[in-house]
């Protein structure tokens, strides 16, 4: 899969692509990773991307001709164009799963006031928020966007089952994660001096025991923490 990401700010990206799971990806061959600085398509000397909105009012407006330059560059026959603003649909675990799919994205970090609507109509298949609030510009949310997507693509987690049973599955009915433990099987609390333990049914090595706790526990948090999901 490719990824162009358009950005006024491309150091934004070096740090996040360049670290764990996503660094991973690229170096595996699974993602192309490409940070294009939207200046490259800037207008005159002074490589300018802004302008002040048609009908008055506070703050810029991203100009059409750098955004129509930087699409038409990096246009294929297989591309998803997505530009992130708050006034997009909520970005959702099954949009990561539907887009992981796609063989080559587009993503648009907007900044200012938001971009000329051309460029909307024009060169954008879809708007994504990842959530209700306002932040200073597309660059987070294309990285949250792209790291929870990445690790839908084929190959790229290592174990292929951390993907099946984690939150918001299919596996778990789109509820939360059971609770994990790992050594010791007896914790002693260095304040409290308590000692604590492991739950039993997970040191029998019985498996459809212990998937049945997981299941319980799954549907048990859910229902505390995130009643709106069950
Ligand atoms: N740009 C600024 N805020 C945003 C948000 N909440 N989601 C996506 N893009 C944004």
């Amino acid at each position: 899969m490719k990824i162009d990401i358009i950005t006024l700010f491309p150091k934004y990206f070096t740090g996040p692509l360049g670290q764990s799971m996503m660094r991973k990806a690229a170096e595996s061959g699974a993602v192309d990773f490409n940070v294009h600085d939207l200046r490259k398509w800037g207008i005159g000397k002074r490589r300018t991307v802004d302008g002040i909105p048609y009908g008055g009012g506070a703050g810029m407006v991203m100009r059409p001709e750098p955004l129509f330059k930087a699409f038409t560059e990096l246009q294929s026959p297989g591309m998803h164009r997505i530009y992130l603003t708050p006034q997009g649909k909520r970005f959702e675990q099954p949009d990561a799963e539907r887009l992981a799919k796609h063989k080559h994205l587009i993503l648009l970090a907007g900044h200012y006031e938001g971009i000329d609507n051309r460029v909307r109509e024009r060169h954008i298949d879809e708007e994504l928020s990842i959530g209700d609030y306002v932040l200073t510009g597309g660059e987070l949310p294309a990285l949250m966007v792209i790291d929870a997507l990445v690790r839908h693509v084929p190959g790229v987690l290592g174990d292929e089952r951390s993907g099946k049973e984690e939150t918001f599955s299919e596996a778990l009915n789109g509820g939360l994660e059971y609770p994990h433990y790992t050594r010791p099987e007896i914790f002693k609390d260095p304040q409290t001096k308590r000692e604590l333990k492991v739950p039993d049914v997970l040191l029998t090595g019985h498996h459809a025991d212990i998937e049945k706790w997981r299941k319980e526990q799954s549907g048990k948090v859910t229902k505390i923490r995130r009643p709106d999901l069950g």
